[in-house]
Formats: C-alpha cells, sequence, structure tokens
C-alpha cells in the first residue's frame, strides 16, 4: 500500500521533532525557585505518591506521539514497552489517520499488545463524534481519551483544518463516552479563560501542554513549501506560565512540554500539576539510546524525583504544595499583569 499523505506526515513529525529537540528547554522552570530548607525533617523512603490521577502509579507519563505509519509502529511497540518496565502510563499519537484508513490501526494496537496492563490513552482531535471516539477507545482498549487542541499546529499546517469551534463536540464527548477524558494543548499553552470553558463543558482533567519543548508551529512551518511562517514559533504560553494561569482551576491538571530534568518534574508539580508528561525527551532518548537506555534514563526520573521530595521537605504531593516557591520578576510580572494568584 502506497503510504498517504498522513501516514507520511507521522514519519516527518518524528523526524522533525527529534531535528529540533534542544537539551535545554525554555518552558519557563528556570524562572522558578523551590527554597532550599535546610532542616527538611523527611525521608526518602518514606515519600509516597498516592492518590494519583486515575490510580496511576508515578505522577509521570509518556505522552501522545504517534502511530500511523510502519516507522511509527515500531516506535509505537517500544514505547509501550518503555511504558510498561516503568509502571508509566503512556498515551497513543492521534488516532484520526486509523478512523480514515483502518488498515493503519494496528500501529496503533501495537500499544496494547506490548503493554497488555498499562493505562493507555488514546487520543483525537476535538472535532471528533462520540462514536469516533468510541471506536479509537476499542482500537486500544483504552482506558482514557485524550482530546488534543492544536489551533496552532493546524492553522501552520498546510493541510490543516481552519474551523477552530471545538467546545460543542468536547461537550458531546464528555457527556457521553464511557472513559475518563483528558483536554490537552500539543505545546502551545492554556488560559485561565479556557480552563474555565473546558469546565463549563464537564471536563474535569487538563494536560496544559505548554510552550517550550516540542513546537509544532516550527515543525509545521518546516513541512510548508515556502516556510513562510516561522513567526509562528514560540507562540503561546510556557508550561509554567499555562500552570499559573491554572492555579485555583478547580480541574486536575497535568503538564506536559518541555521537562527535561526531574527538577523541572518537581517544579510542576509544586505549581499544581498532579502528574507531568513527557514527549520529545523521550522519543530523543529512544532514538539516540534505544529502548534499553530510555529505560534506564527513566527509572533514574523515578528515583530522582522521589529524593527530590524528601530534599524539600515533601513526603506526599499535598506536603509538596506548601513547600515556598519565588518567581522570577519577568514571570511574577505575567502573574500580575494576568491576575493570578501567587502559587
Ligand atoms: C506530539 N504531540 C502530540 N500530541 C497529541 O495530542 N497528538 C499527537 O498526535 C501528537 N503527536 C506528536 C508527535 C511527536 C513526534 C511529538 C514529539 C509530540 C505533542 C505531545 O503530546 C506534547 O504535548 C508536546 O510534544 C510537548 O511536550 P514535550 O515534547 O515538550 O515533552
Amino acid at each position: 500500500m502506497r503510504p498517504s499523505i498522513q501516514s507520511h506526515r507521522k514519519d516527518e513529525h518524528v523526524f522533525l521533532a527529534e531535528k529540533y529537540f534542544k537539551a535545554t528547554a525554555s518552558a519557563g522552570f528556570a524562572d522558578v525557585r523551590l527554597l532550599h530548607d535546610p532542616l527538611p525533617e523527611a525521608a526518602v523512603a518514606a515519600v509516597r505518591f498516592d492518590a494519583l490521577p486515575f490510580g496511576w502509579r508515578w505522577p509521570l507519563y509518556i505522552n501522545a506521539m504517534t502511530g500511523g505509519s510502519a516507522q511509527t509502529a515500531t516506535l509505537n511497540g517500544q514505547l509501550a514497552r518503555i511504558a510498561a518496565a516503568c509502571d508509566l502510563a503512556i498515551a497513543s499519537g492521534s488516532q484520526a489517520v486509523a478512523l480514515a484508513e483502518p488498515a493503519l490501526a494496528p500501529t496503533f494496537a501495537t500499544l496494547r499488545n506490548n503493554a497488555p496492563h498499562a493505562f493507555i490513552l488514546g487520543n483525537l482531535g476535538a472535532t471528533k463524534t462520540p462514536a469516533q471516539v468510541a471506536q479509537a477507545v476499542a482500537m486500544l482498549d483504552a482506558d482514557a481519551i485524550e482530546l488534543h487542541l492544536n489551533a496552532v499546529q493546524e492553522l501552520v499546517m498546510p493541510e490543516g483544518d481552519r474551523n477552530f469551534h471545538w467546545l460543542d463536540a468536547i461537550a458531546a464527548i464528555v457527556a457521553t463516552v464511557t472513559v475518563p477524558v483528558v483536554v490537552k494543548e500539543v505545546g502551545n499553552g492554556f488560559t485561565r479563560e479556557a480552563l474555565a470553558k473546558l469546565r463549563r463543558v464537564g471536563v474535569t482533567t487538563v494536560d496544559i501542554g505548554g510552550r517550550g519543548g516540542t513546537d509544532f508551529g516550527q515543525i509545521e512551518n518546516a513541512r510548508r513549501p515556502r516556510h513562510d511562517a516561522s513567526y509562528l514559533q514560540d507562540f503561546g504560553q510556557t508550561t509554567v506560565e499555562s500552570l499559573l494561569e491554572a492555579q485555583g482551576s478547580g480541574l486536575t491538571i497535568l503538564a506536559t512540554g518541555g521537562l527535561r530534568t526531574p527538577l523541572d518534574a518537581l517544579k510542576a508539580l509544586r505549581l499544581g500539576a498532579s502528574a507531568v508528561g513527557l514527549s520529545g525527551l523521550v522519543l530523543h532518548w529512544l532514538l539516540q539510546d534505544g529502548e534499553a537506555e530510555t529505560i534506564a534514563h527513566l527509572k533514574v526520573w523515578q528515583t530522582q524525583l522521589t529524593g527530590l521530595m524528601a530534599l524539600v521537605g515533601a513526603t506526599t504531593l499535598p506536603e509538596l504544595t506548601t513547600v515556598p516557591v519565588v518567581l522570577a520578576p519577568t514571570l511574577d510580572h505575567y502573574r500580575t499583569q494576568r491576575g493570578l494568584p501567587h502559587p
């Protein structure tokens, strides 16, 4: 079968995400300081991550990336085995291509085949019907569904959608599907106002998907014949700004976008995330170092995140949220201009 444009696009996304991967990201974590307490009065062995979203074992997950081509089917199999080995939840890349071309379903179903017991999130755009969501869930025997919001990507993508009326479709999905729904941005961040809109239609969990890591404005611009939309690179709110936007939202907040170290993860959790997602970094590890080393990298993160909790005197996530935090002047300026509370 000749690969379709959608199938080819999946390979291009992987290639371009890795081409533009930066070891140091700009998601805002450098502007957040957690104060060091020289008397933490906590022990690493006492740290517990419990009461996590969906009963997850770790406040860390592998977020949506791929599927839809032969190459990405291989990656999905590897990612699933990595998730299983590290006891992490994992999200599929957008399954829309497999709804359009059912022959591509196995490139996604390999996630479930390689991680029979993992918590797997399906993934579709927010334009789909409840019946299509049910199909995507069945394809993976998924435990939840992510609905991605990607207006910047669609606009820059030569073949992208040009209609951004999504709220009614989200409301219909939330009202009818049987699995939990996570609404996510793909790397351009969130506002308080958008979170309120989602809450009004019954959404309970949002991944604020902030700017600073993988940048779909940049990736799709590279796919444009004239590369004439480079100004939309770096558009939107960073992951940290988006976490400030989410203060007091009343939603369960997940945070993905440009996390590079376990300390970034600790800061995101301190700023109210219930769990953090990694995409580009895991892909980078996998492509550069292979499956076994990626598992080793993630296990280091798990060990170090646990250690960092004790370092700041927290044995649980609720305790972590009381650790004193100081924001750099530009970030605090953003916060006050937006009328957001200090975290
Ligand atoms: C993504 N991302 C993504 N998100 C989504 O909801 N559906 C998708 O199909 C994809 N596809 C995709 C492909 C590749 C190659 C990458 C690297 C990423 C976005 C991803 O889930 C995440 O929101 C962003 O990548 C930001 O996180 P990182 O990469 O900075 O950790």
